[in-house]
């Protein structure tokens, strides 16, 4: 299971924001973009999302080519996207919040127990409306709500943006639990979680891919002074 991103730009209006972006993102591994303020990060998210004017030479999923495909159809091809910030129904029960993660997989089946697991505060406040909850319990919410969908390709854009830290480690946990089942992207700028969790590192700069590399093999002091600028 793969995306494959190649060579792609994107633009709001005038502005090219992005330039020849090329990813893999592949199963078994942890995929980060990390990038600082305005790089292009959540742009190169809505790229692949659709949700954004892209040329390019391509982006598949597996051999599915969904370059110049609706929105729906990179969703209904597998894609589970939390954007940044609270994408969550505010009106809704938490319940109701995870039930429309089984629309998006023709509502059969049941919200996984494993997510009541490593999100207990969602089973406590299962009745509770979504826009009742803490901004770290929506992300929660919003992480939890795709992953009943059971996406083939997961992105999630900056899932620790004002998020404590016990939270932030059990989202680390369950993403590392789950690459093995899923292709996934993390769009970050907390540089410590990125090294805890990434098997492989993309560094956007201005709207350019400028590093990539196997964690480990990075250089640390150039990717924090790249980050804390
Ligand atoms: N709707 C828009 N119209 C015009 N320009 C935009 C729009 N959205 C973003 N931009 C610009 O595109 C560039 C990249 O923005 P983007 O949101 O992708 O950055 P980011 O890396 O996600 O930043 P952050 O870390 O702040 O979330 C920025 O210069 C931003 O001002
Ligand atoms: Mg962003």
């Amino acid at each position: 299971m793969m995306l494959k991103v190649s060579k792609i730009s994107a633009t709001y209006g005038e502005g090219t924001v992005l330039r020849d972006v090329s990813l893999d993102v592949i199963k078994g591994r942890v995929t980060c973009l990390i990038g600082r303020n305005g790089a292009g990060k959540t742009t190169t998210a809505k790229a692949i999302m659709g949700l954004v004017a892209t040329s390019g030479t391509s982006i598949k999923i597996d051999d599915k080519e969904v370059l110049n495909t609706p929105i729906y159809e990179r969703a209904r091809s597998g894609i589970g996207y939390v954007p940044q910030g609270r994408d969550i129904f505010p009106e809704l029960t938490v319940k109701e919040n995870l039930l429309l993660g089984l629309e998006a997989k023709n509502g059969k089946g049941l919200i996984p127990d494993y997510l009541f697991d490593v999100f207990p505060i969602l089973k406590t406040f299962l009745n509770r409306k979504g826009g009742d909850l803490s901004g770290g319990q929506q992300q929660q919410l919003a992480i939890a709500r795709v992953l009943v969908s059971e996406p083939k390709v997961l992105i999630l854009d900056e899932p620790t943006e004002g998020i404590q830290p016990s939270i932030i480690k059990d989202i680390g946990r369950v993403i590392k639990s789950l690459k093995d089942d899923i292709a996934i992207l993390i769009i970050e700028q907390y540089l410590e979680f990125v090294l805890d969790i990434a098997d492989y590192c993309y560094v956007l700069e201005n709207g350019r891919i400028e590093i990539e590399g196997e964690t480990g093999v990075l250089d640390k002091d150039r990717l924090q002074a790249i980050m804390a600028l």
